[in-house]
Formats: structure tokens, sequence, C-alpha cells
């Protein structure tokens, strides 16, 4: 098994603070509480991963459709789901510094200040409350949702309908959710507003191991195929005690991050609980009928659900590397090109007024094809660093050779070779290289 180097996760959480990928959120009132803000290179590399995410689950497939539905549902949700009896974290209060603690996290001694004088254990629930319209009484409360699968359950037979679709078949939907985590931490890891990318597949009955076992092996290939290495990577059966409420089966893809190997995404079978739940809770029937085989059935869900968060950063934490380029060290992100934040970067070779034109000119050809990056500051050396440093695959140089023979010299971020390559073929040459 890889051994994680220890400062790994340092270099990274200062790599993304420095370069404007991940900012504490209300950072200039002293930080608010594990919430981050997404800055110019971290809100491409998030909105890259749920791309890549929509594209193998949607875009690539005529056997998912999509979905976007709202934050705030009817409470009705929540009680039919099961949320609110059992969505609970078992909490212990310290009696010495009164600190608050998960249970299942302290092995009965207060990390604070090493009591072992804790209050029994009581439920306590994640979902964040809050009230709709200008009354705050009980009849106006409502949840944030903690997970974007309720809308699509709710939306089941809205979508059948209008969609002509029949199981097996999915609904995929990303959005934020939201969790009042007793202890949010490790960075990006754990907070308590977050971002999922869910899919929920319907299936006949008979078919659910089937599915369970295809959706384990797909979502596994996702982040290999996005550049993961597979030794950093694995497959966990949740054992009997850990199932959610709702659940017959989970695995989870875990990442061997440098504190250990967490969760990246879980594959539920979920059975019939959901749609049954809610047929149950609204008086609708949410089932499929087959008009050829006169069939009815309330179909089975597998669900693949994964974080954005989480996802990013396994892929930040697994593209960092140093090498050693010209007897300097360079740091360098080997991020997949379709999750770099920018494509390629148009570095004149000298801030001289006589290329700035034609490295505009070119710029402004590469932008409608690539998210592109300009920079003409500094030597050329420690651009090529800085693009390095966040990823880009390719930087296009354009010097004083260029205003003669109206040619580029394109870079590759991992092989360091050079091509020179003409103006007019260089969207066709970068398009060749990029997925
Ligand atoms: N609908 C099923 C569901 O929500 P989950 O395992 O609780 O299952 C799915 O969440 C994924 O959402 C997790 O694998 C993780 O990537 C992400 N996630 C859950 N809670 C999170 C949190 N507090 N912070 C960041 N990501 C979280």
């Amino acid at each position: 098994m890889p051994e994680p180097s220890p400062d790994l996760m340092d270099k990274v959480v200062n790599l993304t603070k420095r370069r404007g990928f991940v900012f504490p959120a209300s950072e200039i009132y002293g930080g608010f509480r594990s919430t981050y803000d997404y800055g110019p290179l971290g809100v491409l590399l998030k909105r890259n991963v749920m791309e890549a995410w929509w594209r193998s689950m949607v875009q690539l497939r005529d056997d998912i459709v999509g979905l976007d539905s709202a934050i705030l549902m009817t409470p009705k949700v929540w009680e039919a789901s099961g949320h609110l009896a059992t969505f609970t974290d078992p909490l212990v209060d310290c009696r010495k510094c009164k600190e608050r603690w998960r249970e299942d996290q302290i092995e009965g001694v207060c990390p604070n200040c090493g009591s072992t004088d804790l209050t029994e254990a009581r439920p306590f629930n994640l979902m964040f409350k809050t009230f709709v319209g200008p009354v705050e009484d009980e009849g106006s409360v409502a949840y944030l949702r903690p997970e974007t699968a309720q809308g699509i359950f709710v939306n089941f037979m809205n979508v059948l309908q209008t969609s002509r679709k029949k199981p097996p078949f999915g609904i995929a939907q990303q959005g934020k959710s939201f969790r009042n985590e007793i202890t949010p931490g490790n960075f990006i890891f754990r907070t308590r507003e977050f971002e999922q990318m869910e899919m929920e597949f319907f299936v006949p009955p008979d078919e659910g191991p089937k599915w369970f076992e295809y959706w384990c092996q797909e979502r596994l290939r996702w982040y290999i195929d996005l550049g993961i290495p597979e030794d950093l990577l694995r497959m966990r059966q949740h054992d009997a005690e850990e199932l959610s409420h709702y659940s017959s089966g989970t695995a989870d893809v875990e990442f061997l991050f440098p504190f250990g190997w967490g969760e990246l995404e879980g594959v539920a079978n979920r059975g019939d609980y959901d749609l049954t739940q809610h047929a149950k809770f609204s008086g609708e029937r949410l089932e499929y009928f087959d008009q050829a085989s006169g069939e009815r059935y309330v179909p089975h869900v597998i669900e693949p659900a994964a974080g954005v968060g989480r996802s990013m950063m396994a892929f930040l934490l697994a593209a960092y590397d140093e090498d050693v380029v010209n007897d300097e060290t360079r740091t360098v992100l080997r991020l997949h090109p379709r999750l770099a934040p920018y494509k390629v970067a148009v570095l004149p070779l000298s801030k001289k007024d006589t290329l700035t034109p034609t490295a505009r000119e070119v710029l402004s050809i590469l932008q409608p094809h690539f998210s592109t990056d300009y920079d003409e500051t500094q030597a050329i050396g420690r651009r090529y660093r800085r693009q390095d440093e966040i990823g880009t695959p390719y930087c296009v140089t354009i010097d004083f050779e260029t205003l003669e023979d109206r040619a580029v010299t394109v870079r590759d971020r991992d092989s360091l070779e050079q091509d020179r390559i003409s103006i007019d073929k260089v969207v066709d040459y970068l398009k060749e290289r990029l997925p």
C-alpha cells in the first residue's frame, strides 16, 4: 500500500490558498465554522469535476436524465424519508469543559480536556432548521435538504411521465446539501454546506443486485479515468451496523487521504424504501406500470452518491507532484486535462508592446475553444512554474520570431516538450491533445 507523504496535506492546502482555489469563508471576520469559498481557480476546478460527472452520468448515456429540484421542500418529505426520526448522530457533553462530541468518535475520553465524565449519549438531528414566511412557529418550520436524493424521489412520477423512460433508468442531480455536522474538518472533506452529485437508478426489483455491482465498478472507474492511481482507491463494503436506515447494502469508494482511507462516494442499494415511504405519506401511487406486460411494480433503487469537495480534494492530492527541472524543484499539479482549471496559458515572451497585439490575437483565437489564461508579468521561466503549479496542461509562447513566421511555441506540462506550431493550426493541435 502506498504511504502518503505526511506533509502532503499541508502542501496542498497551502497551494490552494496561495493560488486562489479555496479560501476560508468569511475570512476577514476570522472565518466561520468550517465553511469555505472557492476562488477563481477553485470554481473552475469544481465546475470541471461536476461537468465530468454530468458528462459520464447523463450526456454519454441514454438511460439517465437530469433534474434540478428545490433545496427547500415540505417537511413531510423528511418525515417520509426517515430523516426527521433517524438522521442523527449520538452526542455527548463533557461535564468538565462543556465541549460537545460525537460519541462514536471519542472512545469515552474528552479530546479537549481528557475527562471521562461525559453525559449519556442523545440523538442530535443533523438537519438545519429554518422558517418559511414571516411567522416563526411550528407550522412554518422547514429544513435545508441534507441530501439531493429526496428531490429525485418526489419527482419520480413527473420524470417517468415526461421523459418516457422505463426501468432500468436513472435521474441525476447535482447541488448543495447541508448538514449540521458536529465535527466538521480535514479541510473540505467534511463541511456543513457541501455539494453532492447523486443519481438514483430505478430498476425492476429482481435486478437490484446486478445493478449494484455494475454501479460500484462504474463509479470506481470514473475516478481512475480522471487520473487517480488505482492503488489510492478501494471499494469498501459496509457491515450491517454501518448501514443507513434506508440501505440494504452499501459500498464506499474510498481514497487514501494523508489522514487515512476516507469515503469519496457511497453506492447504496436503497431497495423500494423511498418510493414506498413517499407513496405512503403522500397518498400518491409511485409505481411503474408496464403496458406491454400489464405488470405493475415499485422499482428498486441503486444510488451512487458522491461529494464534489471530497472529489476535488482527492484529485488535487493525487495530482500534486514535485520534480527537478534545470536543477530547480518545480511543483506541478498533474491534473487530468479535463479537470485542469485552465487548459492553456498564453505567454508573450516579453512585456514589450510589439508582442502584445499578436499575443492578444492568439488569446482571442483560443478563448472560444478552451479555458485560457493570459500572463505577461515576470520572467518566462517563472510564468511556466506558475502554470505548472495550477495544472495548466499547455503553455503557448509568443516570441519575436512569431512576428516573422506567425508560429508559436507550445509547451507540454508533463513531458516539457516544445513544438513550434503555426497560429492558424494551434486550435487543432490543442484539440487533438485535450479531451
Ligand atoms: N443520498 C445518500 C447520501 O447522501 P452520504 O454517504 O451521506 O449519502 C454522499 O453522502 C456523499 O456526499 C459522501 O460520500 C460525501 O462525498 C458527500 N458528503 C456527505 N456529507 C458531507 C459533508 N459533511 N461534507 C462534505 N461532503 C459530504
